[in-house]
């Protein structure tokens, strides 16, 4: 579904992605990890065509992403939640939702993420920067999810956000997988990967070092412990 092929970013004279390739099949959940500052969010902000890309290729069912002005990317199917949420704090619960749509909302549409997160449903008039980080982060997903996409990818969900609200927003993000969207999910609980994610990729330097299913990874805490320095 989505193939990222030896992506290269230069920052000015900083090398930052050195060719990252990694896959999502239709459906599927999987996990990028890896230690700060290693090229994660660049790596997403590259898919979405929001960073410089060099060399590589970006594919999403067979559409060269790399040829699209970053605004017709998320067109093609693919929401994008990023690191630090990115709604609007002085338009209502509401408008934040509606706005990356083309047209008017329609109604099942509505039902279905409000279904997922009725917290926002109770609090549609109110200004999107009065909700709490939690509240903001489901309504940064909620409005990916209004243009339905086929993919999410999203940065980090549950960073900084009291521990009550983190498990509604990874419950809410397995069941929406479970809707048939698949899922691109930068995480730093390694738990939370491997619970939310059949399969995983991890990160050193701007480039992947390791891939394959979180069931392997489990039984492989030595990796865990060099790459991220975790101790399973
Ligand atoms: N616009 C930019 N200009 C220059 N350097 C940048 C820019 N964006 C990112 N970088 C650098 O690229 C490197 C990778 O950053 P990135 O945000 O992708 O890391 P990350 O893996 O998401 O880290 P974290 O886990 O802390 O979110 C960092 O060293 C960062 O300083
Ligand atoms: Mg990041």
């Amino acid at each position: 579904m989505l193939k990222v092929s030896d992506v290269h970013v230069h920052f000015g004279k900083l090398h930052i992605l050195q060719g990252v390739s990694l896959e999502v099949k239709e459906g599927e959940s999987v996990a990028l990890l890896g230690r700060n500052g290693v090229g994660k969010t660049t790596t997403l902000r590259a898919i979405m065509g929001l960073a410089p890309r060099g060399r590589g290729e970006v594919q999403f069912d067979g559409c060269d992403l790399g040829r699209l002005e970053a605004h017709q990317v998320p067109r093609q199917g693919i929401g994008y939640v990023p690191q630090g949420r990115g709604i609007f704090p002085n338009l209502t619960v509401y408008e934040n939702l509606c706005i990356g749509l083309p047209g008017k909302t329609d109604a099942e549409r509505e039902a279905y993420v409000f279904e997922r997160f009725p917290r926002l449903k109770e609090r549609l008039k109110q200004a999107g920067g009065t909700l709490s980080g939690g509240e903001q982060q489901m309504l940064a997903i909620a409005r990916c999810l209004m243009m339905k996409p086929r993919l999410i990818i999203l940065d980090e969900p549950t960073e900084g956000i009291a521990p009550k609200l983190v498990s509604d927003i990874r419950r809410e993000i397995h069941r929406i997988n479970q809707t048939g969207v698949s899922i691109l999910l930068v995480e730093q609980n390694v738990e939370t990967a491997f619970k939310l994610c059949q399969r995983v990729f991890i990160m050193e330097k701007g480039a992947v070092v390791h891939s394959g299913t979180s069931l392997e990874l489990k039984s492989q805490p030595e990796l865990v412990h060099r790459y991220l320095g975790l101790s399973l």
